[in-house]
């Protein structure tokens, strides 16, 4: 089966940059020298990948995202249009250096449309983040934020049809509906990251007597 990368015409990959078997880059879309696509990424209409990016395997960027140095987006994430990034936390003209502060996406995680992120922040695996959120801090895992700012308000299952609360004594965000909808290897990636997921919305201590 041919599975050589597919560039369209008018997309500029500038010479350097790695592109891996199976990976899409549409219309006008501009992949800088020094970045990464990892096998079977799509890369969406009119998006920038800056140089040192890498974009994990299966991931996919819909229309109209730049991601700028400093942006780390692991296997099998869904950046909605127009999300927004961000790598440079009190951006001034005129300085003689500033740093890039790193933004990591965690596998499996989703953006929904019109999302910005704030550099510095963790989306854990899995976690959802609605459309025209603003995520300003990290994000734990098979959590489900909207808002401005972005807050946690519901824990969520690895194939997005179960919401679940908070704080729940069945928090299982491994379940039949996954079982279905997910294919075998996102739904293994899905097992080991809720495996090694620490339980940060973990249940309140019970007191009393025991
Ligand atoms: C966040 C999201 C997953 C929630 O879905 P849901 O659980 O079906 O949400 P509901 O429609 O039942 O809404 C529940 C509540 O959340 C609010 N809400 C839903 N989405 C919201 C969002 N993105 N931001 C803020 N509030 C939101 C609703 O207004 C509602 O509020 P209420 O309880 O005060 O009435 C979904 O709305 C979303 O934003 N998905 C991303 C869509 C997207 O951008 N896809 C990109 C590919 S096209
Ligand atoms: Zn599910």
């Amino acid at each position: 089966m041919n599975n050589k990368p597919r560039i369209h015409p008018s997309a500029f990959v500038e010479e350097g940059a790695q592109i891996s078997e199976g990976a899409s880059v549409w219309h006008l879309a501009h992949v800088r020298s020094g970045s990464r696509l990892e096998e079977n990424v799509s890369i969406g209409k009119d998006v920038y990948v800056d140089s040192g990016v890498t974009v994990g395997k299966g991931s996919r960027v819909q229309n109209g995202v730049n991601i700028y140095k400093g942006v780390e987006i692991g296997r099998f994430c869904f950046i909605g249009p127009g999300t927004t990034f961000t790598n440079d936390r009190y951006p001034r003209i005129g300085r003689s250096s500033w740093n890039v502060v790193s933004t990591i996406l965690d596998d499996g995680c989703s953006l929904g449309a019109g999302a910005i992120v704030r550099c510095g922040v963790h989306i854990g695996a899995f976690a959802m983040v609605g459309s025209g959120a603003v995520v300003t801090k990290d994000i734990p895992s098979f959590c489900l934020v909207t808002g401005v700012p972005a807050e946690p308000t519901h824990r969520i299952c690895a194939c997005a049809d179960t919401v679940m609360p908070l704080i729940s004594f069945d928090g299982e965000v491994i379940r039949d509906c996954c079982r279905k909808n997910l294919n075998k290897e996102v739904l293994a990636l899905a097992i080991t990251r809720a495996d090694e997921s620490p339980d940060v919305l973990s249940l309140p201590k019970r007191t009393g007597s025991e």
